[in-house]
């Protein structure tokens, strides 16, 4: 944990982007997914299988990564030998996620904030602002080359650390407010996949579930209400085995992957 904080603390990194949590919250996933390296195989294995599906049968010029993060569970070698172009787009690249890329000459990172309003919602904040939250702004046209598009893992993740820092920060915004206001980014996102013209293949957690082994303890809807196709792969991640939060509890996700989000939802 010391050492997750002194890294944080010396990550040269844009004021918005460490005071609302991105960086500190890709370093926490690289310390966790060190410690829990056998419990997150096979669900990486999952998530590498469904992007090896969604990638047949089209054409492969280009594809777009949204929320590579630190291209775990992307199978980034298989990628950059079947497309000619890989992008890999996350609002902050560790610096290992730089040197993975580093020898290959068709990968390239793209910071971008894929849902627009961090950096508003950043300012809105600090500035003690009142009245709506600002609204998601990311257009589809900055994607819309793509012969696929993977959601890796974020659709989920795109309103925690904005909620976050509004709760924490914010003035005037009660529980109901902020939740429509994640339920927003979350709608966005999958409007943002339909809008797109070429294959989008979508990774995402559906229900977060604390458990104490096999028991049930508590249900967490992270999807704020949003509702998926019923197809696609489902599994379940063990991302926190205990005692990786505390010795009595273990938190897990249930898993769908997507591999042709149009034809789930046709
Ligand atoms: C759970 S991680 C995804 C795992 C990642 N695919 C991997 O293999 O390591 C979620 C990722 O979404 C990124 N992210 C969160 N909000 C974002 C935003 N608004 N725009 C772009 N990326 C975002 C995070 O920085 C993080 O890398």
């Amino acid at each position: 944990m010391l050492a997750e904080w002194f890294k944080h603390l010396t990550l040269p990194c844009p004021a918005p982007i460490r005071d609302m949590g991105y960086a500190r919250e890709l370093i926490a996933i690289e310390a966790r997914h060190r410690r829990c390296r056998d419990a997150w195989a096979p669900h990486l294995e999952h998530c590498h299988k469904v992007i090896g599906d969604a990638a047949e049968g089209i054409s492969h010029d280009r594809v777009i990564v949204l929320g590579s993060g630190l291209l775990l569970d992307i199978p980034l070698a298989e990628l950059s030998e079947t497309f000619s172009d890989v992008v890999l787009v996350d609002i902050f690249h560790l610096p290992a996620a730089r040197k993975k890329v580093h020898d290959m000459t068709n990968v390239r990172l793209e910071t971008a904030d894929i849902t627009g309003l961090a950096d508003a919602t950043w300012t809105h904040v600090r500035e003690g602002r009142a009245g709506p939250l600002p609204p998601p702004q990311a257009d589809a046209g900055a994607f819309a080359d793509a012969d696929l598009v993977v959601s890796a893992n974020v659709l989920t993740q795109l309103p925690l650390l904005p909620m976050g820092w509004v709760e924490k920060k914010g003035k005037g915004y009660d529980e109901d407010g902020i939740k429509a206001f994640a339920r927003r980014i979350v709608d966005h996102h999958l409007e943002l996949l339909a809008a797109l013209p070429g294959r989008v293949c979508l990774l995402t957690e559906s229900q977060r579930v604390i458990c104490d082994g096999d028991e049930v303890l508590r249900e967490i809807d992270p999807l704020f209400g949003a509702t998926l196709p019923a197809t696609g792969l489902k599994w379940t991640w063990d991302i926190a085995p205990r005692p990786e939060i505390t010795r009595q509890i273990d938190l897990r996700f249930r898993m769908t992957g997507i591999a042709d989000l149009r034809g789930a939802s046709a």
